[in-house]
């Protein structure tokens, strides 16, 4: 006597009848994630960033990443606040996008976010001039990491305070500075630059502070995204792999290391959307694949890249003394 599938099935007990619906539905969650993932990277079009207001402000625009959010809003029609330490960075960025975008309107403002500046006389301008311009969108970008890794008892008392002082309290604070006037007006958008040091990797070891700040940042915005979804104001934490810039010390783009442009035409078509994600799609490859290997494996691999890291730093500094 044959039995078909089905009569198999039904002549199981009950619990395996159980374990087999759930896993039938797993293969189906897994398989449909991909038609999805490609829906959201590559179709899914874009917020009209607008409705969130007419000003975009953006820490640290004057280098990398935030220099690339800057030009990227302004193309899309927003005016800008630009935030920065350097007076002359800032006249030179906020003059070169004001020459390709003509109608933009741009302020500047200078505020260092180091245990150097006077943060609570930052958050005292932003909030002044916020009060007065329709802010639909904050770029929280600005952040410092090592200036190569290094063991934690290696960290001296300067940097560890700036890591924690520019990552952490500048963005929280310039957050609080800004989302009153977003729930005034119900709409907004919030994104804070996060990293796959904190998120993708299990550990980033010889960055320790740096990993943490950033996993401070993720569930700080996690945590804003379901306080604020009612009000309408969409808080994001975009997760960059490496990407282009000096803080990477990588200069030459490929396919897995964007540069700031590439990157920020990615990234500005992901705001408003999930609470957290990884808007380079080539990073979030790189993002499924770690997602299958052993944490171990991977805590091992990392280690030895970044005491390799190290040396090169150590040897760099060594021939700059002498
Ligand atoms: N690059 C990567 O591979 C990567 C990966 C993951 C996450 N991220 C994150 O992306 C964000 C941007 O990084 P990036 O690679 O674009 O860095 P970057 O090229 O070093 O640019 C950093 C920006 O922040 C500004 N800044 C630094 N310290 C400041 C301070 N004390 N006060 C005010 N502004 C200050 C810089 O100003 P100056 O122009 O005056 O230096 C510059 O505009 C950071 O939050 C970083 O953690 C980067
Ligand atoms: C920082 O600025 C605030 C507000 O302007 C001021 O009250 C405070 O004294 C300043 N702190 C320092 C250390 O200069």
């Amino acid at each position: 006597m044959e039995l078909n599938f089905w009569d198999q099935v039904k002549s199981q007990p009950i619990w395996i009848q159980l374990l087999l619906l759930l896993g039938t539905l797993s293969i189906f969650k897994t398989l449909l994630s991909i038609p999805k993932w490609i829906y959201i990277t590559f179709l899914r079009p874009a917020k009209n960033l607008k409705k969130y207001g007419s000003w975009a402000l953006v820490t640290g625009p004057t280098d990398g990443i935030g220099k690339s959010f800057a030009f990227q809003l302004a193309r899309k029609g927003l005016n800008l606040i630009l935030v920065g330490r350097n007076p002359d960075k800032l006249k030179e960025v906020s003059d070169a996008i004001q020459t390709k975008f003509p109608k933009t309107e741009i302020k500047n403002l200078v505020i260092d976010f180091s245990i150097g500046g006077n943060l609570s006389e930052g958050v005292i301008k932003i909030q002044e001039l916020v009060e007065e311009l329709d802010v639909g969108i904050l770029i929280n970008n600005v952040g410092i990491s090592y200036p190569y890794a290094r063991f934690f008892h290696e960290v001296d008392q300067e940097l560890l305070r700036n890591l924690i002082h520019i990552n952490v309290e500048g963005t929280t604070k310039v957050t609080q500075a800004v989302i009153p006037g977003m729930l005034k007006r119900k709409r907004g958008a919030i994104v804070n630059i996060g990293s796959g040091a904190a998120i993708v990797i299990p550990s980033d070891p010889l960055y320790a502070v740096y990993a943490a700040t950033k996993a401070y940042i993720d569930q700080f915005s996690r945590c804003l995204y379901v306080e604020y979804k009612k009000s309408g104001i969409d808080v994001q934490c975009q997760v960059p792999l490496y990407v282009a810039t000096k803080m990477a010390s990588i200069r030459r783009s490929s396919l897995f290391v964007p540069s700031t442009d590439g990157y920020a035409r990615a990234a500005i078509r992901w705001i408003g959307y999930e609470p957290r994600c990884m808007p380079y799609w080539p990073h979030s490859i790189l993002w499924g694949l770690a997602h299958m290997l052993p944490e171990s494996a991977i805590d091992a691999w990392r280690l030895q890249f970044c005491l390799r890291i190290r040396k090169k730093g150590q040897v760099k500094d060594s021939s700059k003394k002498e």
